[in-house]
C-alpha cells in the first residue's frame, strides 16, 4: 500500500506536472490569452487595453507573441526597447501608424492610418511589458 503512494508521488506528480505546464504554454502561444502565472500583470489596464486594441486590430496576422511570423515577436520587441526612454513609446506607435521598415529586415510593416497616436502607444505600452 504505502509502495503504491511512493510510485504515486514519484511517477505520477512530475507527469501531472508537466501536463500542466504544458498546458500553461498553450495558452501563451495562441497570442491572446495572458498565461496563468501573470495574473496581477493581466489586471494592469494598459495591458488589457492594449491587448485589446492589438486584438481588434490586423496585428496578430504578423505578430506573435512568442514567435517571429512575417514581423518580429512581441517578445523579441520588448526585449530591444527594454530600457529605452520613454520616447521611444511615441516613436514606435508613429511607426505603427505609418508604416516601417529596416529595423528588423527588409519585410516592411503596412501602414495603420485609422488607428489613432494615443490608442497605438498604449499598443506598444502593451508590448512592451512582454519583455
Ligand atoms: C503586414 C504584416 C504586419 C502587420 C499587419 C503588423 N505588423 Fe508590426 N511589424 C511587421 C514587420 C515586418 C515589422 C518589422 C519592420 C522593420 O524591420 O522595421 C514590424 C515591426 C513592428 C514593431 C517594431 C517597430 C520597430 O521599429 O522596431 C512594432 C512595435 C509593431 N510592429 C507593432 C505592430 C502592431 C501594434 C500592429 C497592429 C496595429 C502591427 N505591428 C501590425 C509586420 C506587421
Amino acid at each position: 500500500m504505502a509502495s503504491r503512494f511512493i510510485f504515486f508521488l514519484i511517477v505520477l506528480l512530475p507527469f501531472f506536472a508537466c501536463q500542466t505546464g504544458t498546458k500553461q504554454a498553450d495558452e501563451k502561444a495562441d497570442g491572446l490569452t495572458p498565461p496563468a502565472s501573470s495574473t496581477a500583470i493581466a489586471k494592469d489596464p494598459v495591458y488589457v487595453k492594449g491587448l485589446a486594441l492589438v486584438g481588434k486590430s490586423d496585428c496578430l496576422t504578423c505578430h506573435k507573441i512568442d514567435d517571429k511570423l512575417i514581423g518580429p515577436s512581441y517578445k523579441e520587441i520588448a526585449n530591444k526597447y527594454a530600457g529605452a526612454p520613454n520616447d521611444v513609446v511615441t516613436a514606435l506607435a508613429r511607426t505603427i501608424i505609418q508604416g516601417g521598415s529596416g529595423n528588423w529586415g527588409n519585410v516592411p510593416m503596412t501602414p495603420h492610418p485609422s488607428i489613432s497616436q494615443e490608442d497605438a502607444e498604449t499598443m506598444v505600452r502593451y508590448i512592451l511589458t512582454l519583455n
